[in-house]
């Protein structure tokens, strides 16, 4: 199909030439976000590359993703059939799975409306908006007084092995309505290694697209597979204690509610589809694996930089002490009142770019762009980081600095600027928790910089270095310290 006639008065897809059987393999490299991001300079914003015998659409710049995503959206919302996400979730994920049909939207649907009503609906009794901001408010406290007694005993620690316990324990209270002590070792067995899946689920493994390699030895695929296993048995577990426990006056979270629908038998937005019970209690196992990982890479990389740039974390500090003051917790209505803090989050998720590509798309017809005859089934690559570095719409893209997203004196953020920031993705397959983690890094990140201020021992440098993965990393940094700001008052 790849040297197939294409119809009359549409291009071909530019690209590089490829080897036989490895195709650009190797041009690709150890971070093929910024490779593809040069090669689009080359070839522009539609091109085709070769990954092993299988060709691969890469898409760059913004109003181009926008019309393949968002304005022909139908054409671009599947997903390609890789040998690695056969073993996410037993093949089943609303995620990952090749799924984008009626069962698909439907199960999207009901995780969406799930999250919904334990998370972001109004709070029915405390004096908290919403049950996120209780959940959040709670584990950053306790994050606060975990990094404070680490600074008694140890004088130094890596904030991730203890940010990451707190942000799974948030989506577990929303799923399972359950929490897990810092030194849970089932929890941290999963929540501790993630790095075993995000680097074999990355945009452009080899063993995806060179079918040979399936059938190599391969440590990082045996770990990645093993990773897969673990985490569903943990869900598995909770999900039968749920079912044990089940009862329908008394719906606790997400994985009830799920019970309950699935018992219904009916989806309230689609009476035709009959979906099986499995296929909506294992939605849980996509809401808490996207819910904890996304959340801590987004706090680490804000404390990496917040140490690295000592003056903006002072900053961030001072617009709090001025609008929230000491007194009382950061609250999600804070929001609007900090431009600044808000602008630091949005120059954090810009530059660090930590999700370099979404996941891969599929085209699901025959289609067009931009004049380019694209085949049905082709495997598509969106290219965030190379939107989120564009010179085209940022000033010295490489240069971190928040304001940039400031207007009006520096009083308010330019919404249109911030809306450029290509990191949820778009469009049929956008992230459906976009609202909860933009949500939790901001009461996580006010929570702690209110009361705490972070650096690194004497000495000492942090490796801000991408380790390129469907998540991109930073390495662990051994040398955080905190200082208390003010004597800290108990909570209300
Ligand atoms: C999908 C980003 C947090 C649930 C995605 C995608 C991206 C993304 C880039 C893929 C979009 C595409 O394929 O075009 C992020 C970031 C997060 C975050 C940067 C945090 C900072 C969350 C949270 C949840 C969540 C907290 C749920 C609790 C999902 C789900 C999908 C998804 C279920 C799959 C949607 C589908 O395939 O239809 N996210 N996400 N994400 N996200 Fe998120």
């Amino acid at each position: 199909s790849f040297r197939k006639q294409i119809p009359k008065g549409l291009k071909r897809l530019p690209g590089p030439r490829g080897y036989p059987l490895i195709g650009n393999v190797l041009e690709l490299g150890s971070n093929p976000h910024l490779t593809l991001t040069q090669m689009s300079q080359t070839y522009g914003d539609v091109m085709q590359i070769q990954i092993g015998t299988r060709p691969v659409l890469v898409l760059s710049g913004l109003d181009t993703i926008k019309q393949a995503l968002v304005k022909q959206g139908e054409d671009f919302m599947g997903r390609p059939d890789l040998y690695s996400f056969r073993h996410i979730a037993d093949g089943q994920s609303l995620t990952f799975s090749t799924d984008s049909g009626e069962v698909w939207r439907a199960r999207r649907k009901l995780a969406q409306n799930a999250l919904k009503t334990f998370s972001v609906s109004p709070s029915p009794n405390s004096s908290s908006t919403c049950l996120l901001e209780e959940h959040v408010s709670k584990e950053a406290d306790y994050l606060v007084r975990k990094f404070l007694q680490l600074m008694e005993e140890k004088k130094r620690f890596d904030p991730y092995r203890y940010m990451v316990v707190s942000v799974a324990n948030v989506i577990c209270a929303i799923c399972f309505g359950k929490r897990y002590d810092h030194d849970d070792q089932e929890l941290l067995s999963i929540v501790n290694v993630t790095d075993q899946f995000e680097v074999v689920a990355s945009s452009g493994n080899a063993v995806d697209f060179i079918p040979v390699l399936q059938y190599l030895p391969n440590s990082t695929m045996k770990k990645f597979m093993e990773f897969n296993k673990r985490f569903l048995r943990l869900l598995q577990d909770i999900v039968k204690e749920h079912y044990e426990s089940f009862e329908k006056d008394n719906i606790r979270d997400i994985t009830d509610s799920l019970i309950e629908q699935s018992q219904q038998n009916k989806v309230e937005a689609n009476a035709n589809i009959q979906l099986p019970k499995e296929k909506i209690v294992n939605l849980i196992n996509d809401l808490f694996g996207a819910g904890f990982d996304t959340v801590t890479t987004a706090l680490s990389w804000s404390l990496m930089y917040l140490v690295t740039y000592p003056d903006i974390q002072k900053k961030i500090q001072e617009e709090l002490d001025q609008t929230i003051g000491r007194e009382r917790r950061p609250r999600l209505s804070d929001r609007p009142m900090v431009p600044y803090t808000e602008a630091f989050i949005l120059e954090m998720f810009r530059h660090s770019s930590f999700l370099p590509f979404t996941i891969p798309h599929c085209t699901t017809r025959d289609t067009v762009l931009n004049g380019y005859y694209i085949p049905k089934d082709l495997c598509v690559f969106v290219n965030q980081w190379q939107v989120n570095h564009d010179e085209k719409l940022w000033k010295e893209p490489s240069k971190f600095d928040p304001e940039r997203f400031l207007h009006a004196g520096g009083t308010e953020v330019n919404k249109a600027d911030g809306e450029k920031v290509l990191v949820f993705g778009l469009g049929k397959r956008r992230c459906i928790g976009e609202t909860i983690a933009r949500w939790e890094v901001f009461l996580f990140l006010t929570t702690l910089l209110q009361q705490l201020e972070f650096s690194v021992s004497n000495g000492k440098k942090v490796d801000m270095t991408p380790l390129y993965g469907l998540l991109m990393k930073h390495k662990r940094c051994e040398h955080f310290q905190v200082k208390q700001r003010f004597p800290i008052q108990s909570s209300e």
